[in-house]
């Protein structure tokens, strides 16, 4: 009788711990969601499901637009530039995303922002880009911070 109740007394500690330790899941789990699952794994899971928005940027506009090791390697301004311009003329996310967008789906004259970056790279070609992916793009760009590149003065 007496070792079985002192199996009860342990038995009893022993599920308390447990329950501990789930609340300590539980609260951490919760944490790391809301801080918009920045952190950690989560943070990974919601990169890869990103809309897809970086692999567009990536891939439609990377291509010419990324940092190269030097200016002279440049095909097409940085969008650390490209940003910071657009940012001062459209500080409204509405208006930034939209003058952007519509820069990418018809490049023109008359709404080059960057008059140096039209001199040397001349405009930017019209490629037939889908509307929505461009709207993703525009929401990525405004989203995102880019490499200041090493000889940017
Ligand atoms: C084939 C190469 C190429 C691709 C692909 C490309 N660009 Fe460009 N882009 C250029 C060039 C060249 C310029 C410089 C012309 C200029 O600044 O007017 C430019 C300039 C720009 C500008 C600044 C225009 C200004 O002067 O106000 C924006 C904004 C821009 N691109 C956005 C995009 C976005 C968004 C994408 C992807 C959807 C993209 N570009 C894809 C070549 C490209």
């Amino acid at each position: 009788m007496v070792i079985n109740f002192q199996k009860t007394k342990i038995m009893k500690k022993y599920i308390g711990f447990l329950a501990i330790v789930f609340t300590m899941v539980v609260v951490i789990t919760t944490a790391s969601f809301k801080d918009g699952g920045r952190s950690g794994l989560q943070g990974a899971a919601r990169f890869a499901s990103d809309n897809g928005a970086k692999q567009l940027f990536d891939t439609k506009c990377n291509i010419c637009h990324s940092v190269k090791s030097s200016p002279e390697s440049m095909t097409a301004p940085p969008f650390f530039n490209i940003k910071k311009k657009y940012r001062a003329v459209y500080p409204s996310k509405a208006a930034f995303t939209k003058a952007v967008a519509d820069f990418s789906r018809a490049p023109a004259k008359s709404k080059v922002l960057m008059p140096g970056a039209y001199k040397k790279f001349k405009l930017m070609p019209k490629m037939n880009f889908d509307q929505k992916d461009l709207e993703k793009i525009a929401d990525y760009i405004w989203e995102n911070d880019f490499q200041k590149p090493v000889w940017y003065k």
